[in-house]
């Protein structure tokens, strides 16, 4: 449901991702196929395959070292893969870099919130944008309608190390979102929020998806927030795919009980 404060932001900055804008594209995903990474001796990701639409909410979860943030690294280019492909709409960007990647629709949040601590928080946003070759006035234009549509007008000034802990993580997806990804990757957005916090995330997570069009995949603990925010999940243990399904389909995994709930019991 797209309230008026969205449609009017929405009506004057779409982004939502269009049959038309992939013309030739085969598909419309953000897909790790067979992908394993490791570190020395250690197996972080192996032999995982991994796909997700636009307009779709994902959920990836497991106990932790599951490999859940090794493989967002890997699909939006902070990690090369040691065997695998990345795709991105029918597209084979194995080995792209993170840049070229933003550029072409992945934005992703961090497990610990990355701000420039001595910018203010729409310099953070506008920083971020101009590394990518928008116009300073378009990226200030653009950080101010991401920063209304987030509720964080009233941050814009605030510096970045001033910001509460629930507003600082709302900056971080504020951040990603100016890119107007295609595909966003969220690593923990409601790690350390209370119970209230994370539900409001949870309503504006999928408010980006109705509002952008955008795939989520969302990588989180709360099973709460996991169960109503995501259509589809897909179960990580020690690096390797564990089960997938919708979640009630992996919430009644024999496999997925025994490793997963019992690890994190
Ligand atoms: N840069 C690195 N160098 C060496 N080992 C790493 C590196 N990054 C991750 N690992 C290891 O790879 C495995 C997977 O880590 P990863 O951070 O992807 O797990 P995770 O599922 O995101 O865990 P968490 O829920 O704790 O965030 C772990 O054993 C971790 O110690
Ligand atoms: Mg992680």
């Amino acid at each position: 449901m797209v309230n008026s404060a969205h449609s009017e932001h929405m009506h004057r900055k779409p982004c939502i991702w269009t049959e038309a804008d992939l013309k030739g594209c085969s598909d419309m995903e953000l897909e790790a196929s067979g992908v394993t990474v490791r570190f020395g001796g250690i197996r972080a990701v192996e032999n995982v395959s991994l796909r997700f639409g636009i307009h779709e909410i994902v959920g990836l979860i497991g106990p932790n070292g599951a490999g859940k943030t090794t493989l967002v690294n890997a699909l939006s280019g902070f990690q090369k893969p040691r065997s695998g492909r990345i795709c991105l709409a029918g597209k084979d960007v194995t080995g792209w870099r993170s840049d070229a990647l933003a550029r072409h629709g992945v934005a992703r949040t961090f497990q610990a919130v990355r701000l420039f601590r001595g910018l203010t928080v729409a310099e953070n946003i506008e920083t971020a944008l101009l590394s990518t070759g928008l116009a300073r006035s378009a990226a200030r234009a653009r950080a101010r309608d991401i920063l209304g549509y987030l509720h964080l007008s009233n941050r814009a000034d605030t510096l970045a190390s001033g910001l509460n802990y629930g507003d600082e993580r709302r900056v971080g997806i504020a951040r990603a979102l100016a890119m107007e990804p295609k595909f966003l990757l969220l690593d923990e957005p409601a790690a350390g929020l209370n119970i209230g916090e994370a539900e409001e995330l949870g309503q504006t997570i999928a408010s980006i998806r109705d509002d952008f069009g955008c795939g989520i995949l969302v990588i989180e603990h709360n099973m709460a927030l996991v169960m109503k925010l995501c259509e589809r999940l897909h179960v990580l243990a020690t690096g390797m795919t564990l089960a997938t399904g919708t979640p009630t389909e992996v919430m009644a995994d024999p496999a997925f009980k025994d490793a997963y709930l019992g690890a994190e019991t």
